[in-house]
């Protein structure tokens, strides 16, 4: 059954939306429900489901109430994420232009934004700063989210860059077979303890496989996916390395596969949060043309492609599910 809004489906359980706070106005929503300590985490999650809006839900209970963040379910259904624009570009154009962009980042040396020291090492700044942060990302996986509503259950998915698995760890639960890499250690204990509650037998029964390794040199040998997961990594990985990255995707994706991912381009070049994300090792291609161009020229059918909205953002990100083709 699915409702109308988030209302009435907490309605007709006899719940009631205490407090709604638009948090990014188009994105996504703050809400606290009231009888919150009677009904398990699960349950909300279900009803959120119900109304066709991603849950995000906090620890945090204010006053007996369950506080949840949520965000559209399908693109279109609060706002229109606008088709990434194309260009006409050939393959060399489209190397050359990838090849000269590059990040700022330095590490071991401090980050300074506008004369300002916001952290001593940017190597470190990951691991001190996003990544309890990311766990509360809902509209990077807005596509995912919609990829294990449509997939089959039971497939191979490879998550590349997990950090702490908002990605894959709804795939898990969904019985798919799960092998998920990151290079920092930490995310992936996050994505562990995360993982065990999920489904508290996926390592003892080889549902879940996390490695702790670099995504450009791990070896999966004679392993082959259903499903590829990138989000929000490849703007991270040298430009110059782009290319053997999508030759790997592509390899180790079955044909037909689906691979899920994310890249950034330059929309505003002089705030402080463009130099920022240099700093922080974010690459920003010459345009959002460059994104379709690229996963053509790497053998890819593109089912989406569009730009992740925020109001806050002045860089672009689009947002892309596509399929390996068949040869
Ligand atoms: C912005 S986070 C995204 C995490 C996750 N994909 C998500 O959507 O929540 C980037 C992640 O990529 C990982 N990462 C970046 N470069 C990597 C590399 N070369 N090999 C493995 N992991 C990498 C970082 O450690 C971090 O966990």
């Amino acid at each position: 059954m699915s409702f109308q809004s988030i209302e009435s489906a907490f309605a007709v359980k006899g719940l009631k939306i205490v407090n709604e706070e638009c948090f990014h106005k188009e994105e996504h929503f703050i809400y606290a429900v009231d009888r919150s300590s009677s009904l398990p985490k699960r349950s909300v999650a279900e009803i959120i489901c119900s109304a066709k809006y991603f849950p995000i839900i906090s620890e945090q209970r204010l006053d007996g109430n369950i506080i949840f963040t949520v965000c559209p379910y399908r693109k279109g259904r609060i706002f229109d994420m606008p088709p990434c624009a194309t260009k006409e570009i050939t393959k060399e154009t489209l190397w050359d232009e990838i090849i000269k962009t590059r990040s700022l980042l330095r590490p071991g040396e401090p980050i300074i934004v506008q004369g300002k020291t916001i952290h001593q090492d940017a190597s470190e700044f990951w691991k001190k700063h996003l990544l309890p942060r990311y766990a509360l990302n809902p509209q990077a996986c807005c596509l995912m989210t919609e990829f294990i509503d449509l997939a089959p259950s039971m497939g191979r998915v490879l998550d590349m860059g997990c950090g702490v698995g908002i990605n894959s760890i709804p795939l898990l639960s969904k019985g798919w077979q799960v092998w998920a890499v990151d290079n920092d250690l930490e995310a992936l204990e996050w994505y562990k303890s995360s993982a065990l509650k999920v489904k508290s037998t996926c390592l003892e029964r080889g549902q879940l496989h996390l490695l702790h390794s670099d995504i450009l040199t791990c070896t999966l040998p004679g392993k082959s996916f259903d499903a590829l997961i990138c989000v929000d990594v490849l703007p991270y990985i040298e430009s110059t390395k782009l290319k053997s990255l999508m030759d790997k995707i592509h390899a180790l994706l079955v044909p037909n596969g689906c691979f899920v991912g994310s890249l950034m381009f330059e929309k505003e070049t002089t705030s402080p949060l463009h130099e920022y994300l240099r700093k922080v090792g974010v690459h920003f291609y010459a345009g959002e043309y460059i994104v379709p161009a690229l996963l053509k020229y790497s053998g890819f059918h593109i089912e989406e492609c569009f730009q992740r909205l925020s109001s806050r953002a002045k860089h672009g990100v689009v947002q892309f599910r596509v399929r390996k083709m068949a040869n």
